[in-house]
């Protein structure tokens, strides 16, 4: 099965981002042929300052790879290395009606959160049904806010193959993450918008600083606590083994623990997790030529099967491109 997905380079990644999305990724990546890549171009939807993207671009590349995501298993690339998505892009948009794209939820989030309604960030869920559809992609793991976009690709695969009378587009199915909701330090769903993100790669000191201030209930230091209403403990239970979710869940309920002792398991556990991670990242910030090799060795991969059913998308409607056999 091939599994794809995308992350775009809008900022800073959390430990939402990872948990929520690139843990699954990796750990997928002996189970599947894996399909991952920096959705350059869909950030421009909302990151407009040319030096920015170009570094968010490279730090989610720095960030999966330090994370443990083996190049040597899955294909890594940028978006625009392939062009042919913005070509299918405009394929798509010929069979899709308006209706479709008003009905996305995430573009009516955007636009009363202010963003300015450009076309870009209306036809935005084509762009992510061409990213998908290119690839053939069997399975696409997303976090629950995207399922919509997968289900609207469902539709345009649809769309495109009954026009045109042919099976040129495979129909992708959504991989829900565990509906996995990471809270943040106020409790709420962790989002960089929310200001209450955990950055992955920040100082060992400030992400501990962050752990020490997730707001937790005034139960005193005596008395039991609830572990599932607890937000140190889900962020635990997401990263912990086990034995230590187990280990920490009695002495919740045991009482006699503060909330203090609980965030320092925690930072000790992130750190576990992080650490490591924090050297790698290091090592590769320096080393440019190997992470470029691993983008392009990527995008060789990607459009091998992006140029074939692009050839067989054109044939299928008729354009002719230099270079395309003809019929
Ligand atoms: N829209 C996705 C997000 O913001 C990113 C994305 C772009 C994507 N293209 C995709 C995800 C294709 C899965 C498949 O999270």
């Amino acid at each position: 099965m091939r599994m794809l997905s995308g992350i775009q380079p809008s900022g800073k990644l959390h430990l939402g981002n990872y948990l929520g999305a690139m843990k699954q990724h990796i750990e997928q990546q002996n189970e599947h042929e894996g399909f991952y890549f920096i959705a350059n171009y869909h950030s421009l939807t909302t990151v407009q300052d040319p030096d920015t993207l170009r570094k968010w671009t490279r730090d989610v590349a720095l960030d999966y790879l330090a994370l443990g995501l083996d190049p040597e298993k899955v294909a890594l690339f940028r978006q625009s290395d392939i062009s042919e998505v913005l070509e299918l892009t405009w394929l798509l948009a010929t069979v899709t009606g308006k209706g479709l794209l008003e009905r996305a939820t995430s573009y009516k989030d955007k636009i009363n959160k202010g963003l300015s309604p450009s076309m870009g960030l209306f036809c935005y869920p084509i762009l992510m049904a061409a990213d998908i559809l290119i690839y053939r992609s069997d399975l696409v793991p997303v976090g629950k806010d995207q399922v919509q976009h997968v289900e609207m690709t469902q539709d345009m695969a649809g769309y495109f193959n009954s026009t045109f009378g042919r099976e040129v587009f495979k129909r992708p199915e959504p991989m829900l993450n565990e509906a996995l909701i990471v809270p943040g330090i106020d409790g709420q769903k962790m989002s960089k918008s929310y200001g209450n993100a955990i950055d992955l790669f920040d100082t060992p000191k400030r992400t501990r600083k962050r752990i020490m201030s997730i707001k937790t209930d005034s139960t005193p230091v005596e008395a039991p606590k609830s572990p599932e209403t607890c937000n140190v403990f889900s962020l635990y239970k997401l990263m912990a083994t086990g034995d230590e979710v187990k280990a920490l869940e009695e002495r919740y309920l045991a009482g006699g623990m503060g909330y203090g002792e609980a965030k320092e398991l925690l930072a000790q556990v992130v750190e576990r997790v992080l650490g490591p991670a924090r050297e790698r990242r290091e090592k590769l910030e320096a080393d440019h030529d190997y992470v470029e090799d691993v983008l392009l060795a990527g995008a060789a991969k990607a459009r091998r099967v992006a140029s074939q059913v692009m050839t067989e998308a054109r044939d299928a409607c008729g354009i002719i491109i230099a270079g395309d056999m003809p019929k």
